[in-house]
């Protein structure tokens, strides 16, 4: 890593990477270690007939993504990505997880090796080798050092400076190299709580599995079931993505990190207040597909519940294991392949926890 000042490039500029440019960029203009100026990589759009970097960087306001919190002024959109990475130190990349090939694509080679990386995007991929974390096509694809950022942080609280906790982990194996300190001090203020954990495996960066259990939820608040049903669709998801990691993660799984901010915590605000459950709500109470709400509900947000659920199911399905995960199962089906909503409530009565 490059002696201080150390440059910041933020790779995302959506609702959570706008929430986490206004805290980075507060944060450097106390740390001497970073350059004072942080570089937002924005896909570029028209909003209202302007560009929308020329919005933030006049106006410093995400009207589209995060409209009502002013950016702090040392944040510079930038539309090139190139332009945005190239001197960067260190990237913090916060895209829907449907973008992240195109993008490291589009940058490799064009940052510095020795540069450090932090993802906090959530969802995981399924390709020709199965499943693949997106730390770890990060690491593979760019060559740099990744660490993973997972919390109860839903972006608009966040960015509100509501109280939160969230997690760092090292995803990387072998000794600490001192990094995710320098990390945790970049996101840490007084509302934001950062632990650090050296996890063993690949376990944490899993836990966008929250988000096929939150349209399960949400599908439930949709059949107005309840709290006690959407209590056990939480219960009986966690034990599902506990499963699941056990069966697919690199190494020893630890219980206890489910117990983390990136776990249980986050697995519980996704199912009670993320777009996730909102879009499920609706899906379940107006018949229109997961495309269409999509499309009308989030102005631009992306969905990420229903997409992990069928790379889940292609995973799962290929390894002979979907009856080993009736609710991530129900999810995909109910999403995807036309099985009524009240499926939702029969794959609870039969789940074989029950059985
Ligand atoms: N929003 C939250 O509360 C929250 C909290 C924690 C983690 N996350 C995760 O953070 C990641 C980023 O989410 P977000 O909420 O910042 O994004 P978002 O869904 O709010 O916004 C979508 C982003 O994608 C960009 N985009 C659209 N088309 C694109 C294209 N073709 N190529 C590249 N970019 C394109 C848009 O410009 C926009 O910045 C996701 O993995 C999400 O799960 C979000």
């Amino acid at each position: 890593m490059a002696a201080a000042p150390l440059k910041v490039c933020i790779v995302g500029s959506g609702n959570w990477g706008s929430a986490v440019a206004k805290i980075i960029g507060n944060n450097v203009k106390n740390l001497q270690k970073f350059a004072s100026t942080v570089k937002m990589w924005v896909f570029e759009e028209t909003v209202n007939g302007r560009k929308l970097t020329d919005i933030i960087n006049n106006d410093h306001e995400n009207v589209k993504y995060l409209p009502g919190h002013k950016l702090p002024e040392n944040v510079v959109a930038v539309p090139n990505l190139s332009e945005a990475v190239q001197d960067a130190d260190l990237l913090v990349f916060v895209i829907p997880h449907q973008f992240i090939h195109k993008i490291c694509d589009e940058i490799t080679g064009k940052v510095p090796k020795k540069a450090l990386g932090i993802t906090l995007i959530k969802g995981i991929d399924e390709g020709p080798e199965g499943l693949k974390l997106i730390s770890d096509i990060i690491r593979e694809k760019m060559g740099i050092d990744i660490s993973v950022l997972m919390g109860a942080n839903i972006a608009s609280e966040v960015a509100a400076g509501k109280f939160c906790e969230t997690t760092i982990g090292e995803a990387a194996e072998g000794p600490s190299t001192g990094s995710t300190q320098l990390l945790q001090k970049l996101m840490q203020t007084p509302n934001l709580s950062v632990t650090v954990m050296k996890y063993p495996g690949s376990a944490p960066p899993l836990w966008s599995l929250q988000n096929i259990v939150a349209v399960g939820a949400g599908f439930c608040d949709g059949l107005r079931c309840g709290d006690n049903t959407k209590a056990a669709v939480i219960r009986l998801g966690l034990m599902e993505m506990i499963a699941f990691a056990k069966i697919f993660c690199k190494g020893q799984v630890s219980t206890a990190t489910f117990l983390e901010s990136c776990g249980v915590a986050d697995l519980i605000t996704t199912c009670y207040g993320g777009r996730n459950r909102k879009v499920a709500e609706a899906f379940a109470r107006t018949g229109k597909t997961i495309e269409e709400l999509e499309k009308e509900m989030l102005n631009g947000q992306k969905l990420q519940g229903p997409q992990t659920s069928a790379e889940v199911y292609r995973i799962l399905k290929q390894k002979g294991l979907l009856d080993k995960f009736p609710l991530f199962t129900a999810v995909y089906q109910i999403c995807y392949e036309g099985k009524p909503v009240t499926e939702m409530l029969s794959c609870l009565q039969s789940h074989p926890e029950h059985i």
